[in-house]
């Protein structure tokens, strides 16, 4: 199949909902994930760390200090001990104007979780995070992935892509399993360029790439699309810039506002 015809539809731009639609709930919750859904995500993303005793959960940071009452490094605590802190408490606090009572007490989820409470038929944009703290995370992604139907046939079909922007890592992924859509993450600080030889590698194991939106210009979007590679920028909070990358051409787009997205691409 085509690297288009491996998603879940080809024709629209996937909203995907960034740590859950985080713009109005604390990120990595059950809470914010179920709210993407509600907000027509099609895509939950979920960025992994990994636990003492080996276990995958959901979080973006390599510390645990700026979304749980919790300090020091994932690595250094067992799940069991993530499992008692406090993972809502701190978007109270910083964003009193979008508190709420419920969000007091969340827990940080696990990826299996996260699957069990989604399910199956349920789309997911893991991100495989500092990959070289944790030796063995991809195998264990895979396991987990196995473990609930979302390897074979049904990764092959776009319900599950996994991105990351260690191309060691995906390249790991790749090997174990060629059939599961990858996709590779980039970070530009200055107009953002890139040469045939480069979209050429990333072809080599994935099917598309991601980056920040606010270094892109029409041309660098154009080239990637004519070399049959999905582009999906982060993080696109904006309507104004939302329209604008859709006009250049965008696949997908990584927000923490699915609801915005979701009235664009009615808007249009
Ligand atoms: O995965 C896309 C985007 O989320 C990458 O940046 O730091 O939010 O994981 P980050
Ligand atoms: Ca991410």
């Amino acid at each position: 199949a085509s690297p288009a015809d491996q998603l879940q539809n080809k024709n629209k731009v996937l909203n995907i909902s960034h740590r859950g639609a985080s713009g109005h709930a604390p990120e990595h919750t059950l809470l914010a994930y179920e709210l993407g859904e509600k907000m027509k995500g099609d895509y939950i993303e979920v960025d992994l760390q990994m636990t003492k005793d080996g276990e995958l959960i959901a979080m973006h940071d390599e510390t645990l200090d700026r979304t749980t009452n919790g300090t020091g490094l994932v690595k250094d605590y067992t799940l069991a001990e993530v499992k008692q802190l406090d993972a809502g408490s701190w978007f109270n606090e910083k964003y009193p104007e979008l508190a709420k009572e419920e969000y007091v007490g969340l827990q940080v989820p696990t990826l299996e979780e996260v699957i069990e409470t989604f399910g199956k038929g349920n789309r997911y944009y893991i991100e495989t995070k500092s990959p070289e703290v944790y030796p063995g995370m991809e195998e264990k992604l895979l396991e987990v992935l196995k473990k609930y139907g979302l390897s074979g046939k049904k990764a092959a079909s776009g319900k599950v892509l996994i991105q990351s922007f260690s191309s060691d890592s995906l390249k790991i992924v790749h090997e174990l399993d060629p059939q599961i859509p990858l996709v590779q993450l980039l970070w530009y600080d200055h107009a953002a360029g890139i040469t045939d030889a480069e979209l050429n590698s990333y072809k080599e194991y994935s099917i598309g790439v991601g980056m920040n939106f606010d270094m892109l210009d029409k041309a660098y979007v154009q080239k990637v699309r004519q070399h049959g590679l999905e582009i999906h920028p982060y993080t696109v909070n904006e309507k104004d810039d939302m329209h604008r990358l859709i006009d250049w051409g965008v696949t997908g787009l990584f927000t923490n506002f699915p609801d915005r997205l979701q009235e664009v691409l009615k808007e249009r």
